[in-house]
């Protein structure tokens, strides 16, 4: 496995490989890997000629009071985990080498970003469309995996490679769980021993307002039966627990197909995100 931190040879790699006529897959990430990263790289490798893995910290995407700085950070450890699934090449680029210059053409996020984690993090997904626009035009995969976890990304990712014709395949995976199902993250590592106890009553609280929803077709029963269970058990607050049609994010109707049963808590300082996609079908 090569690990290797510029544009340019991350573009030699490219070249080299579809003159050869070889498939890429990429699989973007800011680090800090556990196994819902592996489990987007291992269905990777079983796809693609050659797997590349971003690992960058994308200040575009952080807010000014957010954790850019203490956002968990261990090359290291991450190119072991990388390598043990298969990972052909990481790409660690610095953040010199990914913005030159301040003031440079951004890409704003439509419709889609303005709910959810987008209403709270005002800038987050634009950040996201400019590294990831960045990321596909480097490493030209033909197939690039996101997760689940972060369906709303997936959600406007999915727009952007529509409206901006990119020619590649989005290929999207279910949440990685801990057994208690709190959902894995890298920001599981903030938590103290006492709120990672409570917190897996977040996803409880999704279970039981899908199961209400698919009971009696009652929206607002249903969230306020998940609100007051993750209220009640983690002590913590609620920024949204909001049910839309997936993947365009509207408000639910008769004909919704998919939906997206998405919540955000602040359990103290860390705020954890989680989903449960699900048809009544
Ligand atoms: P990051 O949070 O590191 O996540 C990288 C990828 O792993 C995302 O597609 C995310 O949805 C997926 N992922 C995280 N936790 C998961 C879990 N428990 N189960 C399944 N998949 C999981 O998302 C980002 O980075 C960034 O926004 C990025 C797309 C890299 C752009 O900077």
């Amino acid at each position: 496995m090569k690990i290797i931190n510029t544009i340019a040879q991350l573009k030699s790699i490219v070249h080299d490989t579809k003159g050869e006529g070889k498939s890429i897959g990429l699989v973007p990430t800011m680090g800090y890997l556990h196994e819902g990263h592996l489990a987007l790289a291992t269905k990777a490798r079983g796809e693609n000629d050659l797997v590349v893995m971003s690992i960058f910290v994308n200040p575009t995407q952080f807010g000014p009071n957010e954790d850019f700085e203490s956002y968990p950070r261990n090359l290291e450890r991450d190119a072991q985990l990388a390598e043990s699934v298969g990972v052909d090449v990481i790409f660690a680029p610095s953040v010199d080498e990914m913005y030159p210059e301040d003031g440079g053409i951004s890409i704003r996020a439509g419709r889609q970003s303005e709910i959810l984690c987008g209403a709270s993090r005002p800038g987050h997904f634009d950040g996201v469309l400019q590294v990831v626009a960045k990321l596909f035009h480097i490493a030209e995969p033909k197939r690039v995996y996101f997760g689940q976890k972060d369906a709303q990304q997936v959600a406007i990712i999915q727009t952007l490679v529509r409206d901006f014709n990119f020619p590649l395949e989005i290929k999207t995976l279910p949440i990685v769980r801990e057994a208690d199902g709190l959902a894995k993250s890298s920001r599981n590592v903030y938590l103290t021993e006492q709120e990672r106890a409570v917190v897996p009553a977040i996803f409880e609280g999704l279970i039981l307002a899908k199961e209400e929803f698919i009971l009696h077709g009652n929206a607002t029963a249903a969230i306020e039966l998940a609100s007051k269970h993750i209220t009640d058990k983690t002590g913590g607050v609620i920024d949204y627990l909001e049910l839309l049609s997936y993947p365009d994010l509207k408000a639910v109707t008769d004909t919704t197909n998919d939906f997206l049963l998405a919540t955000a808590v602040y359990i103290g300082k860390t705020r954890l995100i989680d989903n449960i996609i699900f048809s009544t079908k």
